[in-house]
């Protein structure tokens, strides 16, 4: 049985709930907003140190001093002003060119200057990676540079004609899986990277290659648009040729297809070289890519059409990162609803009251914003130690459900070798950005993959490729949506020892779970 194909039963689908974003300026009159546009503009030409920090770093956070006026009374005029705002994932198999590209982007949109870039040459060639010092960039940490791999999942900005960007670039290596659906499950679109150099491209889509395993774990943790881009086009094993652009694609298209993206709708193919920066910033020059009629990446990226959300839905911000600066600061992306100074907010599942002291859109102190925004907001009435990742910061009249048991519908991809899949097995659940061990307690149902339809049949154990029902239990209470409320915050990966071995949607609470 095609278990690729079967991924496609589940219908992670995200439609409908990605958005745009709102985000008002704390300062902001409504004149004054193309100002203040220039001004961040402007704060982009800093050096890139201070813009991609990992995840887990504590960004500074500056304070500015507070309007007093009403989120109600802001007109809703002046959210349209700002351009929207989008977390693109880098996502692709170990060394396929992630953290160049991702450096090559912050060079091109003229945050990094030349002085910078000849030290990390320097460095480079000093710790014998010549070729690794625009992936420097983005490879921020000691580790990262001397083994050339990423470890922790890097953060920059940088803004095009109608949007503004946040990278996530996320690791290749199949250690730091883990990190990669922390990244991914942020992210509202992808970059697959994958590397045409001969050999590499092989590599990464063979079974057990990272290509593959990102591709469904980005389907799964809702990534709907992907730009796949054909990079190290300059290496001279490719030299620009058409028929390796071509043999990538043929090999990609039914792949794609297979992890349930609409390849003509929601997947654009593109020919760059992150290293040198060709067709990135500007189209291709014919004289070394004659066949090459479509977009530049950052065009590509600019079209990028994702749905528009909700800002009026119930308040639901994951909790990525926390840390202490003067109150509690919690990080996460909104994932829907809009949130203002001033809020009373709940932080689930400990159902802890709190009062929104400050929100914070990158360096700046803003006033409200709304779904698909990276915040930092400072909270009083908790403290930080209270607070783990994955929990969640939520609305008081309609609080996230916790549990400690669902429902789901899971695919089973791959089990190691030897298992069966039954009640009792053990795996570790990621879903947004709770990460927990979970222990299947009863099979309910097997679907039948080709009607659909539940099998009369009563089910003791499966194999891989099932589409199964089942109950799944954890230790302590989570917070967790169903996914056909909350695609976002629904859909969820099993992985044990390092492997993901099955992709999920909630598909049933237990009544009494809501808060
Ligand atoms: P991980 O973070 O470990 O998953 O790797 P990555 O995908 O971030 O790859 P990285 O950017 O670290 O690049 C790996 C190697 O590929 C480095 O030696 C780069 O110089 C090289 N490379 C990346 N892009 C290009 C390119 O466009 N052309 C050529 N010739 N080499 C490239
Ligand atoms: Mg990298």
């Amino acid at each position: 049985m095609d278990i690729e194909a079967e991924i496609r039963a589940l219908q992670l689908d995200s439609a409908g709930k990605d958005n745009n974003a709102t985000l008002i300026p704390e300062d902001a009159k409504p004149e004054e907003v193309e100002m203040t546009d220039k001004v961040e503009e402007e704060g982009m030409t800093d050096e890139v140190d201070t813009k991609s920090q990992p995840v887990q770093a504590e960004p500074k956070v500056k304070d500015k001093e507070v309007a007093d006026m009403d989120c109600a009374e802001v007109p809703d005029e002046m959210e349209s002003q700002k351009k929207r705002h989008l977390n693109v994932v880098f996502i692709g198999h170990v060394d396929a060119g992630k953290s160049t590209t991702g450096g090559q982007i912050l060079f091109l949109s003229g945050q990094v200057d030349d002085r910078t870039i000849q030290k990390y040459e320097k460095e480079a060639k000093d710790k014998s990676r010549e070729s690794w010092y625009m992936a420097y960039i983005m490879d921020t940490n000691e580790e990262e540079r001397v083994k050339g791999k990423t470890v922790e999942v890097g953060r920059a900005q940088f803004e095009t004609e109608t949007t503004r960007f946040t990278i996530l670039d996320a690791p290749g290596h199949k250690s730091y899986v883990p990190n990669m659906i922390s990244g991914a499950s942020q992210a509202d679109i992808g970059v697959l990277v994958i590397s045409a150099r001969k050999g590499e491209f092989e590599t990464g889509y063979e079974r057990g290659g990272q290509t593959r395993e990102h591709v469904q774990l980005a389907k799964t943790l809702g990534v709907s648009k992907l730009l796949v881009v054909v990079n190290k086009m300059d290496d001279h094993t490719v030299n620009w040729s058409k028929e390796r652009y071509d043999e990538i694609e043929s090999k990609m298209v039914p792949f794609l297809r297979s992890s349930g993206y609409n390849v003509k709708k929601d997947v654009q193919f593109l020919p760059i070289s992150g290293l040198v920066g060709t067709n990135m910033k500007t189209r291709v020059d014919k004289n070394i890519c004659p066949w090459w009629n479509g977009p530049c990446l950052f065009e590509a990226l600019d079209s990028v059409e994702v749905p528009v959300r909700d800002p009026k839905g119930p308040y639901r911000m994951p909790i990525i990162d926390k840390f202490k600066d003067m109150g509690t600061v919690v990080m996460g992306k909104v994932e829907s609803g809009s949130i203002c100074e001033g809020d009373s907010l709940l932080v689930m599942p400990n159902k802890a009251p709190v009062k929104v002291l400050a929100v914070y859109c990158d360096e700046d102190k803003v006033r409200r914003a709304g779904p698909g925004e990276n915040l930092r907001v400072r909270l009083s009435g908790i403290e930080e130690e209270d607070i783990s990742s994955g929990f969640v910061l939520s609305s008081v009249v309609k609080p996230i459900p916790t549990v400690t048991e669902f429902t789901a519908q899971l695919q089973i991809l791959e089990l190691l070798e030897n298992a069966i899949f039954t009640a009792g097995y053990k795996a570790v659940l990621h879903i947004h950005s709770v990460v927990e061990e979970c222990e299947i307690v009863e099979l309910l149902q097997q679907i039948d993959p080709k009607t659909k339809k539940p099998m009369k049949k009563k089910v003791l154990f499966v194999k891989n490729g099932a589409v199964v029902v089942c109950r799944i239990q954890v230790n302590s209470l989570i917070c967790v949506e169903k996914f056909s409320d909350f695609p976002q915050l629904g859909r969820f990966t099993l992985r044990t020892e390092g492997k993901t071995i099955a992709v999920g949607k909630v598909t049933d609470l237990p009544s009494r779970s809501s808060a």
